[in-house]
């Protein structure tokens, strides 16, 4: 990708900018609206680009078109809520206000799993907020970056600049790291992406939103409703096969009930049908290349070689030599082990048993990155310490739901390595504008702040 490309992009995108601010936001809400309405009509067309390009099963290509609408309709209804707090000024006619305007040029890096959502999380924010913004996505997902500006032309009319692509791997997310004109970087991938990244930007002191790693964990309690906890567990530890960054990675079940969850939890794993993910029979589709599949076997060998528990695991469907299939692993152990300090883009789920409830959170929250994590309990009380200061220190916190399928309205994101930037819900907004504060003299005095006098004789 040549530098020249990207300064192109780069000067396209702040022109778009400087005549999308002037816009008013209720008037930008109705084009992202536009834009929502033409994703709907597309959606099960872009679902099989989805399909196609992350290899992802119908149903879930289809959610993620849904979430990508959703956000279409959340953006909509924030363009008349872009609230600035007004406070009380201890000066005589003055006015004290927060005005928040839009930051320019916004750099989107995507990861290959969420091609269109992630995208839809930051560009609906972006633009109703008045930015224009330069979309990274993953090499692996061209096609889908294709299709949806293919969309945005179409209903953005004078606007089309307002998305602008530039395709390419570490090298064009670098260009846009270091640009001084894109004074935000909203990056969706591994830690070690963002951690190359962050520095990038900070160096210019530049603004980030990372959306990185995750090892989330769900907690099983006694009171459990044990069928239920089955299929929360195997929706977030095989659904997307295990390339969510929500993914359960680890489960810690208490030891009252571990044999019966065990026992139910095999069996349903053994129901599921891994197959060509655009057959709508299909729960699970292959994993994204020969690399994942790689390091996948190499965690398992690794703990094999130990004599640690592994059940499944083993490729399958090896009749595709490109694709990579897998039966979905459970690894049970009996000691926190190294392999569960890492994300591995796969469907491996740790279990560990656990006694005291405190013991589990502390073993969930013993990990570098802080995403998404569960419990599965009828006990008010196990729910509310996990959501209390002394429970999950994760960004996402769920009870009696898995880890993975966050809903738009909340803001999405977590701590520690996973980054810290909260993107899509609540007021996620505000990352991507800056905030002005503003003191308006309405009188004909000059009365100085904390009582300060400058020019009394
Ligand atoms: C991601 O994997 O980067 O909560 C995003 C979820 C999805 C988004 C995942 N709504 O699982």
């Amino acid at each position: 990708m040549a530098h020249s490309e990207h300064h192109e992009k780069v000067e396209i995108s702040k022109q778009a900018f400087l005549d999308w601010r002037k816009v008013p936001a209720p008037l930008r809400g109705e084009v992202i609206r536009q834009f929502g309405n033409e994703l709907r009509e597309n959606k099960i067309d872009l679902a099989k680009i989805i399909t196609e390009e992350a290899r992802k099963i119908v149903s879930e290509a289809e959610g993620e078109v849904q979430e990508a609408i959703d956000m279409c309709d959340f953006a909509t209804g924030l363009s008349r809520q872009l609230y600035g707090l007004t406070m009380p000024s201890e000066r005589p006619d003055h006015r004290l206000q927060e005005l928040w305007q839009p930051i320019g040029v916004v750099g989107c890096i995507t990861a290959f799993n969420f091609p269109m959502a992630v995208f839809a999380w930051n560009f609906c924010l972006a633009a109703v907020c008045g930015n224009s913004i330069i979309w990274k996505p993953s090499p692996h997902s061209n096609k889908c970056a294709e299709a949806i500006k293919n969309i945005w032309d179409k209903v953005s009319g004078d606007h089309k600049d307002l998305v602008q692509i530039l395709q390419g791997g570490n090298d064009a997310a670098i260009d846009l790291c270091n640009d001084i004109n894109i004074p935000l970087i909203s990056a969706t991938g591994s830690t070690k992406m963002g951690k190359d990244l962050a520095p990038l930007v900070a160096a210019r002191l530049g603004r980030t939103l990372l959306e990185l790693g995750g090892n989330n964990a769900a907690i099983v309690c006694p009171t459990a409703d044990i069928d239920l906890t089955v299929k929360g567990i195997t929706f977030s530890a095989c659904g997307t096969s295990g390339q969510r960054c929500t993914s359960l990675r680890r489960a810690f079940i208490h030891e009252d009930i571990y044999n019966e969850f065990m026992a139910k939890l095999h069996t349903y794993y053994g129901t599921l049908t891994i197959g060509d993910p655009s057959k709508p029979s299909s729960q699970l589709g292959p994993l994204i290349s020969k690399d994942s599949f790689e390091s996948m076997q190499d965690t398992l060998k690794n703990l094999r070689s130990r004599n640690i528990q592994v059940t499944g695991g083993e490729r399958i469907n090896i009749e595709n030599p490109n694709e990579y299939y897998v039966q979905p692993a459970i690894v049970e152990v009996e000691h926190i082990e190294p392999e569960m300090l890492n994300e591995v883009f796969a469907p491996i789920l740790y279990v560990k048993k656990f006694t005291k409830l405190q013991d589990a959170i502390q073993m969930q929250n013993d990990v570098k990155q802080g995403l998404s994590s569960s419990i599965f309990t009828n006990d008010m009380r196990e729910s509310e310490l996990f959501l209390s200061s002394e429970g999950s220190d994760c960004g996402i916190a769920n009870v009696n739901i898995g880890t993975s399928g966050a809903e738009i309205g909340g803001a999405f994101g977590g701590e520690k390595d996973t980054g810290g930037g909260r993107e899509s819900g609540s007021d996620a907004w505000k990352t991507y504008m800056r905030r002005v504060t503003a003191t308006v003299n309405y009188g004909s005095e000059l009365p100085l702040a904390q009582g300060v006098e400058f020019d009394e004789t």
